[in-house]
């Protein structure tokens, strides 16, 4: 990390400037850091009046002033997020929060969100979701880097209701690495997904970004021509409209006017140019073996089965038990007798 002078961000310096209204609260304190925020997010009125609000890096938590968030430090006993660590990678970890068990950590994620996305997003109702925190780990603590939200469930197959990179994270590739995330999970549930609409400029940017790598991967590893269902069906987990929005902006649609029917053009050198690009970035990639998760339902199906046969086999109990009284009892008038 980096002294606190340099690596407060500039508001200039970025894409999308206070769109509608001027926040009261001008940045945040996070840990060593300090951001300006780009937006307002509905804090109780008694903390929108300072221009610079405290939150601790570890349980979000908001504050009014320096000396609170220091004391705060001081007897905080969280060193990463709540829930259950599902993934983790050198340095890079994953936490799965159930909205529903740690209602105010999720309540002030959601807030801390708020400050750098321009659409509504959700503050208070969070039990419907969970949510996925990323963190690296150095010998203080799992600092946090991003997340993403997810429905538990869906019916219009979103996997990602909305994502955050924190702004001083940005442009390292975390974002990458959370849609990526995002989708290993959708295919663990055998299922395509897609981003909840509509997409902030960033987002859209970053999934195009995502998209457009993810699909000439699966192309450029395919020996012989593909389909869209085929492409799909190779480990994509994306819907078919973004696989056919994705190849429409790349120009790899092509339409055979004499049938009316499109077919996908490759240009193997192309794609193998843009991937060696890529790669020379260094981003982080998911490991998909380093996951360990069971979906949502099937856990939560499973759990509930198991919480019915721990049912009988009380009820079964009790009615031993009973069994048992009642011949104790007859035992004891017996030897009574
Ligand atoms: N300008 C241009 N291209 C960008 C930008 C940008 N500011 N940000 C991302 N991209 C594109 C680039 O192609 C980038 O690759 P490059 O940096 O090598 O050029 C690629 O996306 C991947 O960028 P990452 O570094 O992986 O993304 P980052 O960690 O910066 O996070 C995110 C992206 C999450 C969208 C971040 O900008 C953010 O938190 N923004 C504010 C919140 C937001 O708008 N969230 C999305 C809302 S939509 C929804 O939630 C479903
Ligand atoms: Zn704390």
């Amino acid at each position: 990390m980096q002294p606190r002078q340099e690596t407060t961000f500039d508001i200039e310096d970025q894409p999308q400037i206070f769109a509608d209204a001027t926040p009261k609260i001008r940045s945040i304190r996070f840990g060593d850091w300090e951001m300006d925020t780009w937006y307002v997010a509905p804090y109780p009125e008694e903390y929108s009046w300072y221009p610079t609000l405290y939150i601790c890096e570890y349980c979000l938590k908001y504050m009014k002033s320096k000396y609170i968030a220091d004391r705060h430090k001081m007897k905080c006993p969280m060193k990463h997020p709540p829930g259950d660590e599902i993934y983790r990678d050198g340095l890079i970890s994953i936490f799965e929060v159930d909205g529903r068990k740690n209602t105010i950590y999720c309540q002030n994620l959601c807030l801390l969100a708020k400050m750098f996305l321009d659409h509504k997003t959700l503050y208070y109702d969070v039990e419907p979701f969970l949510f996925y925190v990323m963190t690296e780990i150095n010998d203080t603590g799992c600092h946090f880097v991003g997340y993403f939200s997810k429905e538990k469930r869906s019916p219009l197959n979103y996997n990602v209701s909305c994502i955050l990179t924190l702004p001083i994270h940005q442009r390292k590739g975390y974002g990458n690495l959370l849609i990526e995330f995002s989708y290993l999970l959708t295919k663990r549930e055998s299922k395509t997904g897609s981003p909840e609409k509509p997409l902030s400029d960033l987002g859209l940017l970053s999934y195009r970004y995502y998209w457009r790598n993810v699909l000439f991967e699966v192309l450029n590893d395919s020996p012989e021509a593909l389909s869209i269902e085929g492409i799909i069906y190779r480990a994509t987990s994306m819907t078919v409209n973004d696989v056919v929005a994705t190849l429409q902006i790349n120009n790899m649609l092509v339409k055979d006017e004499e049938n009316g029917t499109y077919r996908i053009v490759v240009d193997k050198d192309l794609i193998k140019n843009h991937l060696e690009k890529v790669t020379a970035k260094g981003y982080p990639r998911i490991r998909t073996e380093n996951l360990r998760w069971t979906p949502f339902i099937l856990t939560r199906a499973l759990r509930r089965a198991q919480d019915l046969e721990n049912e009988k086999n009380i009820s079964k109990q009790e009615q031993q038990n009973s069994t048992d009284r009642t011949n104790k009892i007859v035992d004891d008038e017996m030897d009574v007798d």
